[in-house]
């Protein structure tokens, strides 16, 4: 039985849930414009049309801030997922990227997202790229990680495209029919396989009907605000939070700095994330522009093992002696966030596991965007300029790729007998998506783009997950819970 909690009443500690009242939950209707599709069409918390630095002096857009409380479910303790050594009231969250500050931070947290992990960070201020920086996709089918068609280029279009998805070859769609996106009755994941094409229908939240596929393309060159900001804004974030809430700080370092390694760098990064109080550290070894090597970090084993041997000894020490200053540290747990490995390469797959449990990693993320070459239409050349031919497509078109990432990661990690914890990640656009993920063998689900366009999805979430007595049902038979 879960408790009714309005988030204008939510107080600490969160009180023993004693009724429940899945009727009573609402969606979050207010991201839901029908007859506009306003929201379908830009992203509802972050302005596409400036910035990454316009974004953040601007802050979180006006409708963010004037959003009605959210009401949600509030799984009763018992029920609660210990995930890093850390009980969290769910196993969804929000992935690294969207949460730009501790504004947003503030957002997700008030509208059903339990796992928040702060936008990766460096060592040092950072502009990124100049526009553009998302763009949105032609993109009507999963696509698969490796590959020849792989080579394929994608194309950008003008807004949300088709409302049609066709699965890869061998792969299947999970659909939406609405029990996992916002219907009162849900009580299953709206799960249906098979058929060469699905539509993903009915789940939009709030029985606003369709979901317009959400297929983009992003390209920020990892921004960072400077050291002395995070070591601010940082503890703002982590008072945002609630009981059964965590916050994982997203961390990389930068090659080619004078007098810097790269993982002195990301030492210097990790140390302003435990000054301001991260709860565990996520590495961010998944972009192509990381490291030196020709492959990109995440599928070096070595270099691994490495660096993350060495953050292990700063987390141990405490962090102290860096930007922001001393604090923090001890048992702070490390997590590695990593892309799709080929479809055939378990074993690679299985190599980087291992040499980050040996490093002390205690959860391993994935997946990140799948690396593509995206031109604009007519053979109008890349889209995003010729100095950055390919880019990370994220969204529904990845769902696949991710759902295969965490089945075979989770076999790994079982057959190797791993102390790692495994994040899902990718294409989780609908809360049917989020069940899916935890079937396949994820402890705890995130999205990036879903919420960014829908933010609602966390309180669908909520709601499907009370429904389904908090528990999933895991291929592997393992509990319900993380
Ligand atoms: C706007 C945006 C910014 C992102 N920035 C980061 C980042 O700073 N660090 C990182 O590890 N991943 C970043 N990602 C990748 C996401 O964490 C995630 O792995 C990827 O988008 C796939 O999930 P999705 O399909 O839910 O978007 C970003 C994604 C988006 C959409």
């Amino acid at each position: 039985m879960a408790e009714l909690m309005s988030e204008s009443t939510a107080s600490r500690p969160v009180a023993p849930a004693k009724v429940f009242a899945f009727a009573g939950c609402e969606a979050d209707s207010c991201f839901h414009d029908v007859a506009t599709g306003v929201y379908r069409e830009q992203s509802y918390c972050y302005d596409e049309d400036k910035t990454w630095a316009e974004n953040l002096a601007n802050g979180l857009p006006q409708r963010c801030r004037d959003l009605p409380p959210s009401e949600r479910c509030w799984a009763p303790e018992d029920k609660w997922v210990t995930f890093l050594n850390h009980k969290l009231a769910s196993p969804f969250g929000v992935a690294a990227g969207p949460l730009l500050s501790s504004q947003w931070v503030a957002l997700a947290a008030s509208r059903g997202y339990d796992c928040l992990t702060y936008k990766t960070i460096r060592s040092h201020y950072h502009p990124g790229h100049s526009l553009p920086n998302i763009l949105h996709l032609q993109v009507n089918q999963q696509l698969p990680a490796s590959g020849p068609g792989c080579q394929e280029p994608l194309i950008a279009s003008a807004g949300v495209g088709a409302d049609v998805i066709r699965t890869g070859a061998g792969g299947k769609t999970h659909i939406c029919n609405g029990a996992g996106a916002g219907t009162a009755s849900g009580t299953g994941t709206g799960s249906e396989t098979g058929g060469a094409e699905k539509a993903i229908r009915g789940g939009g939240g709030g029985g606003s009907g369709g979901a317009p596929i959400l297929a983009i393309t992003n390209s920020f060159g990892m921004p960072s605000q400077a050291p002395e900001r995070l070591a601010e804004d940082i503890p703002v974030a982590a008072a945002a939070l609630r009981p059964g809430q965590m916050m994982v700080v997203s961390v990389t370092g930068t090659s080619g700095r004078p007098g810097v390694s790269f993982a002195e760098d990301l030492a210097l990064a990790a140390r302003t994330a435990l000054a301001g109080g991260a709860t565990a550290l996520e590495v961010n070894l998944s972009c192509p522009n990381v490291g030196s090597s020709h492959v990109a970090l995440y599928q070096d084993p070595p270099a691994v093992e490495l660096l993350l041997t060495g953050l292990a000894e700063v987390v141990r020490s405490g962090g102290g002696g860096g930007g922001g200053g001393g604090g923090g540290g001890g048992d702070v747990p490390l997590l590695i966030k990593v892309g799709a490995f080929p479809d055939s390469d378990t074993d690679g797959m299985r190599r980087v596991l291992t040499a980050a449990e040996r490093a002390g990693a205690g959860a391993v993320a994935g997946i990140n965007g799948l690396s593509r070459r995206v031109d604009l239409p007519g053979g109008g050349g890349p889209a995003l300029g010729p100095e950055r031919p390919s880019s990370g497509v994220c969204g529904d078109p990845i769902r696949e790729a991710g759902l295969r990432f965490v089945r075979a990661a989770r076999q790994v990690i079982a057959s190797d007998n791993l102390g790692l914890g495994l994040v899902g990640v990718g294409g989780v656009t609908q809360a049917c998506h989020v069940m899916e993920y935890l079937e396949a063998g994820a402890d705890v689900v995130q999205t990036a783009t879903g919420f960014m366009w829908r933010p609602h999805l966390g309180t669908d979430f909520q709601r499907l997950w009370a429904a389904a007595g908090y528990t999933a049902r895991r291929a592997d038979g393992r509990g319900g819970r993380g």
